[in-house]
């Protein structure tokens, strides 16, 4: 008499624990993807909602980061690395060898599908264009962070967090190189530069333009990058524990010689100088530098202005001084291709070639 009731009653019990289960058993269809976390701001607290300057970088630790915005758990399966714990003003060569090394060993593994990277703003574009040039797969690398730290009012690390997860989870990110995702844009690691020191809309390609936005949930492509990047580049870090000394010049008026000729008495193998205007090089600067180059020191003619070609031939022979120019790279990332320039060649040629390679 009692056996009907209780079999509805098993049947619900059934019915809970398979609901339940599914609630906390993350989606096997979802795309896995592995959040390293590095520092910054999007990991840095302050002291009230309103501090969004003279706050603490790089305080909270990956779990945290990715507790607070429980949204990643319906876009992908997350799990969080800390691979450093810095304020990105101290990335460096050393660094990005470690962190290059552990995005190639996870995106080799089968069931990782993507790869974020949180970072501080300040040196991110220049992490980004170094893992664009040295990972070794077509699965997404994305690199996020925020201007205001996660106490603040309006912080905007969690949505780009949340953005930059559903990227690396995309099939429409595959093959596009390493990816820059905030304030809902998508950027090229080539041509991404930190525009403005506090706004949320500070990463811009400012005239090579954006690759898309991510909106309503994903990432909308309008653009590709035309340069090489990732899996079809020549450059091997796997075996490296360290990169050439390669260090900027820049140039103002009034500048004279002495930081050329500090760099190279100091070991520099190669110097990029940030010229003016087409990268020119002031009539005290060239002798320093045509004198380094006859030392057997790699000069890469760069401008400060930030965009626009830095023409070969134009404001300098650089035929006659052997000298490289940048295209349109700006200083910072002329240093990281001509440190892994470095590491294949010394011959001004190739690395001519591969200024307009990548
Ligand atoms: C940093 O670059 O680590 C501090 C600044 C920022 O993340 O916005």
């Amino acid at each position: 008499m009692y056996l009907k009731p209780m079999r509805h009653l098993f049947a619900l019990f059934l019915c809970l624990s398979a609901l339940t289960a599914q609630a906390q058993t993350p989606n096997a269809k979802l795309p896995k993807v592995v959040i390293l976390a590095t520092g910054g701001t999007i990991a840095g607290t302050g002291a009230t909602s309103t501090t969004t300057v003279g706050y603490t970088a790089a305080t909270v630790g990956v779990d945290a980061l990715i507790k607070a915005v429980p949204e990643l758990q319906k876009v992908a399966r997350v799990s969080g690395e800390q691979v450093f714990q810095i304020a990105s003003e101290n990335m460096g060569n050393e660094q990005w060898l470690v962190l290059a090394k552990r995005v190639n060993t996870l995106l080799a593994q089968p069931d990782v599908d993507g790869i974020v990277i949180t970072h501080g703003t300040d040196t991110l574009e220049e992490t980004a264009y170094f893992l664009d040039l040295v990972v070794k797969s077509r699965k997404p690398v994305v690199v996020v962070g925020s201007m205001r730290p996660s106490t603040a009012m309006s912080a905007d690390g969690p949505i780009n967090l949340y953005n930059a997860v559903i990227t690396a989870g995309s099939q429409d990110a595959v093959g596009k190189g390493v990816l820059v995702v905030m304030n809902d844009q998508i950027n090229a690691a080539r041509d991404v530069t930190k525009t403005n020191t506090v706004t949320t809309d500070t990463f811009k390609a400012t005239e090579l333009g954006m690759l898309g936005y991510v909106v309503g949930g994903q990432p909308h492509f309008y653009r590709a990058s035309t340069r090489k990047h990732t899996f079809d580049t020549e450059f091997d870090v796997s075996k490296l524990d360290a990169l050439p000394p390669v260090e900027i010049a820049y140039t103002y008026a009034n500048v004279g010689p002495t930081a050329v000729n500090a760099l190279v008495a100091a070991g520099a193998k190669g110097l990029v100088h940030a010229g003016v205007g087409d990268g020119s090089l002031p009539a005290k600067v060239r002798p320093a530098l045509s004198a380094a180059r006859g030392k057997g020191v790699i000069i890469v003619r760069s401008s400060r202005v930030g965009q626009g070609i830095v023409a070969r031939n134009g404001e300098a022979n650089d035929d006659q001084l052997d000298f490289v120019v940048s295209d349109t790279l700006n200083p910072q990332k002329a240093r990281i291709l001509l440190m892994l320039a470095l590491t294949r060649t010394t011959s001004t040629r190739e690395i001519q070639r591969m200024f307009y390679t990548y």
